[in-house]
């Protein structure tokens, strides 16, 4: 951490926030899960987006996202992965505590990891118990229709976000990353599956790589809101991952994803500008460097020169020797 990060900030909290930034007026107004559904309600499109750190977290809460998810899309864009399974309970909440700190007003969803929920349902709620309390999520997102473990996590107070359709966590099972819902028995499977998590207490719905024309049925048919990726326009809301949203990946992006900055350029720029100075020697500056107080050098003037005097200065002398 350099010394310019300290003034200022406000990791701990306090009274040290600084006001949004943002350009685009917002409200402050904390969202919750039922305030998505009233959202849905007040047709109020819901502006979602993955996030795995503070910095990124911090500037995306101020510029209005309603939800964040400390999606386990971590695995891959932050962490190096080829897919999400790897990913572990730990390493989801070391990163949805970063974000925790970051975020004043969003949702702050953490997604369960692979692994994490597909056994007994106690185990499930028992590891989405940690997530509320060891990194403050204020709701937990599970891929699938596990309608008993979104029943007991519902009654045990925790919201939870359904997603259904392209679920990452089912690699092998699809077989790829696949469009879902692309037959008439799949569209049905998937009409009931949305509607059984809606009616056993999730508080929202993410549609992942799904016809626009499903995931419209099925906006319009469930009481609460969908959020899609990859699946339309006529969703209740939308969501990217982070890096996908700003060229931070490295693939060639899912015919889905629009890319808003380059943030990939800038860095790499930025950075090859810095070693060039360095070696250059142009960084640091005579600006950019600390200088020793004027008393103080008098002060080391006077010593050096009592030294002289006394004879005992081998060091000038020897430089004077040469
Ligand atoms: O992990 C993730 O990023 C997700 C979103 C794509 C919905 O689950």
């Amino acid at each position: 951490m350099s010394l310019a990060s300290f003034p200022g900030g406000f990791p701990g909290g306090g009274s040290s926030t600084p006001p949004s930034t943002s350009s685009t007026a917002h409200s402050s107004t904390k969202v919750t899960v039922p305030a998505l559904t009233e959202m849905k309600r007040q047709g109020k499109p819901i502006s979602a987006l993955t996030a795995y750190d503070y910095p990124t977290s911090r500037l995306a809460d101020e510029a209005g996202i309603d939800l964040l998810l400390v999606g386990d899309s971590l695995a891959m864009v932050v962490l190096g992965h080829e897919n999400t399974l790897s990913v572990t309970v730990d390493e989801m909440l070391h990163h949805t505590r970063a974000v925790r700190r970051a975020v004043r007003r969003a949702l702050v969803v953490a997604d369960m990891p692979f692994g994490s929920y597909h056994g007994a349902v106690g185990e499930g709620l028992a590891n989405a118990i940690r997530f509320v309390k060891e990194a403050g999520a204020e709701a937990v997102k599970i891929e699938g229709p596990r309608i008993d473990l979104v029943r007991a996590l519902t009654e045990a107070e925790i919201p939870v976000i359904g997603h259904l359709g392209l679920t990452p966590q089912s690699l092998h099972r699809m077989g790829g990353y696949r469009v879902q819902a692309r037959t008439s028995e799949t569209v049905l499977q998937l009409k009931a599956d949305a509607h059984a998590l809606a009616d056993s207490g999730a508080g929202a719905l993410v549609l992942e790589g799904v016809p626009r024309e499903v995931a419209a049925d099925i906006t319009a048919e469930l009481p609460i809101p969908t959020i899609g990726i990859g699946a339309g326009p006529d969703c209740d809301g939308q969501i990217l991952v982070f890096h996908d949203l700003l060229g931070l990946t490295f693939g060639p992006p899912a015919k889905f994803v629009r890319q808003y900055g380059d943030a990939g350029a800038l860095i790499r720029s930025a950075i090859e500008h810095y070693r060039e100075d360095v070696e250059h020697r142009a960084f640091p500056s005579d600006e950019e460097s600390y200088h020793l107080p004027e008393a103080a050098r008098k002060a080391l003037d006077e010593i050096e020169a009592k030294r002289t005097v006394s004879g005992h200065d081998f060091s000038r002398a020897a430089k004077a020797a040469n």
